[in-house]
């Protein structure tokens, strides 16, 4: 019988294989079951469709192989010079045009996964998914929502937030996004208080908890002793009976400018944290590498009582995802990515970039916190990543972002009615005294009306 209307869909008995997910999960991690949207029971991963035929013909199949959909000659992939002659020497076309698995190129999701346990001690002991490969942190992000939102959950992330969380999550998925005030009144830190009293007033409930730090917009990452008390506040809030799934937003990770930072991933703790925790690592290359529009990123599970046997049904669902969506990851960008990290010289070349991202981070503490500037905004704390953020005094950001752009030709991002981002990772440490003496210019312009 053919299934027509979305409710008899609806109906439809799940297919064997997610079936076969969701009982792994069930036995092994009952609330990440639990946790899973409609669309999350669902999924699965077509292990005996072309994908995966043509993965067995490659192991076996070494007369002729007549399986997945790409065009052979007798040395591999057929290619065109003049796509080949964009790449470097040694770079071999198999490489570079042949499908990758949807679940991503496997040398790299055993690379990123040494490397996350290399920077991440706390993991130590605790098992873990292998990375997901994703078309970066974007589509990392929209897995997430997929796997975890039904419409009318509850997402809760900082006040200052990404804002294309609103469009992967409650536009796309109906899912609703709480805030809780990143920073406190005085703008000192990180709010404790505020983030306890948002995880206490969702007490015994189903809850989404978005983390990102470094964060963007404000450059805030937590000290060792905030996260610790973000890690007790999730601790308390699993153990009075709520059932998280915390995403660590870690985009970008390894930006960190100053000594009192914590310096490892709250994933490492968080995923050992409690049953009724999953969290769910969701970072890449993107801007840690900086490798921006090469669109690779990774998507990893961790809970306290995790198996290899639900650590694969999360992965296959996620891999399902990815094959129904964009199928699979570009093969050429993945590759690029492995190599730079398997390079013996990538960890010092990373280094290098990133000092100059904290001589800059250094320079904007400096400028921004001048005394001229007091009566022009607030500074929002920052010690980390690609951005600060000022709290504009008198007027509103929006205006003073135009008068920036129309009478200095200087590009910032206005947020909400008072903030204003400024992205010091795009500044020459000489341009960064002028542009904040150019923004205080415009607030006293912007007020003189
Ligand atoms: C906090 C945060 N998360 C995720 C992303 C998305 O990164 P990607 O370019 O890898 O999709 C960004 C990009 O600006 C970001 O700022």
């Amino acid at each position: 019988m053919s299934l027509s209307s979305p409710a008899e869909t609806a109906r439809a008995p799940y297919h064997p294989l997610a079936q076969l997910a969701n009982a792994a999960l069930m036995a092994d991690v009952p609330v990440a079951y639990e946790l899973l949207s409609e669309r999350g029971k669902r999924l699965y991963f077509p292990a005996k469709g072309i994908l995966a035929q043509g993965a067995e013909a490659k192991a076996k199949a070494k007369r002729y192989n007549a399986t997945i959909g790409i065009a052979t000659d007798a040395q591999g992939p057929m290619y065109l010079q003049c796509v080949h002659d964009s790449f470097a020497p040694g770079i071999s076309p198999r490489e570079l045009y042949d499908y990758a698995p949807s679940s991503g190129k496997p040398e790299l999701r055993k690379a990123w996964a040494d490397k996350q346990r290399a920077e991440t001690p706390s993991l130590q002991g605790q098992a873990i998914s292998q990375p997901v490969v994703t078309c970066a942190l974007t589509h990392g992000l929209s897995l997430l929502g997929d796997l975890f939102l039904d419409p009318g959950d509850e997402v809760l992330v900082s006040d200052l937030m990404w804002e294309n969380y609103t469009l992967c999550w409650d536009i796309r998925l109906g899912a609703r996004i709480a805030t809780f005030p990143l920073f406190d009144r005085r703008l000192t830190g990180f709010n404790q208080d505020g983030f306890i009293k948002a995880l206490a007033e969702r007490r015994g409930r189903k809850l989404v908890v978005a983390l990102n730090f470094p964060n963007n917009p404000s450059g805030y990452s937590p000290t060792r002793a905030e996260g610790g008390a973000i890690v007790n506040a999730l601790l308390a809030a699993a153990e009075s009976g709520s059932k998280l799934v915390v995403a660590l937003d870690d985009a970008y990770y390894g930006m960190f400018f100053d000594p009192a930072c914590e310096t490892e991933s709250l994933f490492g703790r968080i995923a050992r944290l409690h049953p009724n925790i999953i969290a769910v690592k969701i970072d890449g290359a993107t801007k840690e590498t900086f490798v921006w529009g090469l669109r690779v990123g990774f998507l990893t599970f961790g809970t306290k009582n995790g198996t290899p046997a639900a650590y694969a049904a999360l992965e296959q669902k996620t891999a399902g995802l990815i094959r129904a969506t964009i199928s699979n990851v570009s093969h050429a960008s993945q590759t690029v990515v492995l190599k730079a990290l398997l390079h013996p010289d990538f960890r010092r070349q990373q280094a290098e970039k990133v000092d100059i991202l904290r001589r800059r981070a250094q320079v904007t503490a400096t400028e921004c916190r001048r005394e001229a500037y007091a009566d022009c905004w607030d500074v929002y704390p920052f010690n980390a990543g690609y951005f600060m953020c000022i709290r504009v005094k008198g007027c509103t950001a929006e205006a003073v972002r135009l008068r920036l752009l129309d009478e200095h030709g200087l590009g910032t991002i206005a947020l909400g009615e008072h903030d204003l981002r400024i992205a010091f990772s795009c500044l020459l440490e000489e341009q960064i005294p002028d542009v904040f003496v150019r923004i205080a210019q415009a607030v006293r312009a912007v007020r003189a009306g």
